[in-house]
């Protein structure tokens, strides 16, 4: 061992002793064996200084009185407080029969546990979950699902286009406005037989208020095969509307309009706050939207090369919030939002 590491290794002696020195005398025993100047171990270290060759001296030297210096330290400092830190409180013992503190474990969130729920609904049916980008671009978010360049529906206004590329240039890009997207993009990627789902956020410039937000999730579906009928889309989302609200739920179908779909349709469910005599929340109808679906439009089988001959499909998308408010009996969208724990603690 070099004189440096002799230096060193005596430092953490002599620290840890002190450190575990309970009383002053043992801490004078500690004086002794390290600094104590006849026999100190200081004083062995001193004698190999004399070996060192004469151009590490100053180096070493150094280190020597440092080290001397802060173990001379820290035994001054140790005298009076030692065993302080080991000694007993006086007072009452710990009583080690009582309970202890259940840590609070997390929950997932209201709309994380509905979108499994769903998932776990339309998985039953046969539908598999996938997923798409949230950033799109026109050809997914609008030209693909026969929403072609002059639609009001893809005003600027309407939409967050990304500051990337103009708009209509082939390039542009924006945070996706509904789910119908992802449609698009599994039927690019193969074909029929195909039953799926897609659960996500989309994007929309409206006012916040209890019912409209910025961002919100929608669930998409999408079914496609040889004689898919409407018949079967219908009984298809009334078992779910069943499975997620309960069985006594009544669902209606009104005719409807959307570019990607003919025919086109929404389903009402029968207001679960007033059961259907007529209320705020239904604005006196008894009924309350929740859904739009459709027979998908043989444009759209013509944009990502399935045979509209030999395939239909049908497809529908919903509002994931406004199911779960109809649930849960919540009366305001922005409190999945803003992560008030009382608010997320009635979920857990
Ligand atoms: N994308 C529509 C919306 O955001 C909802 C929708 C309607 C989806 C009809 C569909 C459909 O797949 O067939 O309002």
């Amino acid at each position: 061992m070099d004189a440096v590491a002799e230096i060193n290794a005596f430092e953490a002696a002599a620290l840890a002793a002190i450190s575990t020195a309970s009383d002053d005398a043992a801490l004078e025993q500690v004086r002794i064996e390290y600094l104590g100047a006849r026999s100190g171990r200081l004083k062995d270290l001193q004698s190999l200084l004399g070996k060192v060759p004469k151009e590490e001296k100053p180096a070493v030297g150094k280190r020597f009185n440092e080290v001397k210096n802060r173990v001379t330290e820290a035994l001054d400092a140790a005298k009076g407080k030692a065993g302080a830190t080991v000694k007993p409180k006086a007072g009452p013992g710990i009583d080690y029969t009582l309970p202890g503190l259940r840590p609070i474990l997390g929950k997932r969130h209201p709309l994380m546990q509905t979108i499994a729920e769903f998932k776990d609904i339309m998985g039953r049916f046969g539908f598999t979950a996938c997923d798409g980008p949230e950033i799109e671009d026109e050809w997914h978010n609008f030209e693909a699902l026969n929403i072609p360049e002059a639609h009001p529906a893809r005003d600027p206004l309407d939409n967050f286009y990304l500051a990337t590329a103009k708009k209509g240039s082939g390039a542009a890009r924006l945070m996706r406005s509904q789910t119908s997207t992802v449609q698009i993009r599994v039927m690019e990627g193969r074909q029929p037989p195909i039953r799926v789902i897609s659960v996500g956020r989309v994007y929309r410039p409206d006012e916040i208020d209890a019912t409209h937000h910025c961002m919100f999730h929608q669930m998409e579906g999408l079914m496609v095969g040889e004689g898919v009928t409407m018949a079967q889309l219908k009984t298809t989302l009334r078992l779910f509307a069943q499975a997620y609200l309960g069985h006594d739920v009544s669902v209606r179908f009104r005719p409807s309009f959307f570019p990607f779909t003919e025919p086109s349709a929404e389903m009402d469910i029968g207001c679960v706050i007033c059961e259907g005599a007529g209320c705020r929340v239904c604005s006196h109808t008894g009924w309350l939207e929740v859904l739009g679906c459709g027979m998908v439009h043989p444009n759209v089988f013509g944009h990502v090369g399935i045979d509209g001959e030999r395939y239909q499909g049908f497809a529908f998308g919903l509002g994931v919030e406004r199911l779960a408010m109809l649930r849960y009996g919540v009366d305001d969208l922005r409190l999945f939002f803003e992560n008030d724990a009382r608010f997320l603690k009635q979920f857990a």
